[in-house]
């Protein structure tokens, strides 16, 4: 299996922030287990934060290198994903209301549901698209797009 150190920058990036939301995705599934409302809102919180960013880095900082020349437009594959990004926010939104309403089983189901469909974006992006994306690129190409996602997640660091 490939792991991070198998992809050029800023793939390897992205595929951190994957690892680090898969990491949160089993701290939220310890916290709904364990019926612990204060723990899975923290949890919540933070996923809907690093989510939110990494899309950022995907659409804004990779995506527009990737544009299709006919149609002036993103690329199909990147266009599924970019609906899919909103799809990942709608069901962290889920999660959120039902806590907040204290429906605890509709809140285990939400958390479920957010990754289930959370991995398999991760799944489909690991599998397919990224090795379509460094195959289509140049390797000038990929340092510009690597500068474009390191300045975006500069823009998220905590001040110091
Ligand atoms: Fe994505
Ligand atoms: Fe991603």
């Amino acid at each position: 299996m490939k792991t991070e150190d198998d992809w050029p920058e800023p793939i390897a990036t992205l595929l951190r922030d994957h690892q680090m939301m898969r990491g949160m995705l089993k701290e939220l599934e310890y916290a709904v287990g364990g019926r612990r409302p204060d723990e899975v809102r923290k949890v919540a919180d933070r996923l809907e934060g690093v989510i939110a960013h990494h899309a950022v880095k995907e659409e804004r900082g990779l995506f527009p290198f990737l544009m299709d020349e006919e149609t002036a437009e993103v690329a199909s594959p990147l266009y599924l994903l970019m609906t899919e990004h909103q799809e990942i926010a709608r069901h962290v939104a889920r999660v959120r209301e039902t806590l907040e309403r204290g429906e605890w089983e509709p809140t285990r189901e939400a958390s479920e549901a957010l990754a289930e469909f959370l991995l398999h974006h991760f799944a489909t992006e690991e599998a397919s698209t990224f090795p379509w994306i460094v195959q289509r690129l140049t390797e000038e190409e990929l340092r510009a797009a690597c500068r474009h996602v390191e300045h975006i997640a500069r823009l998220a660091e905590p001040e110091t």
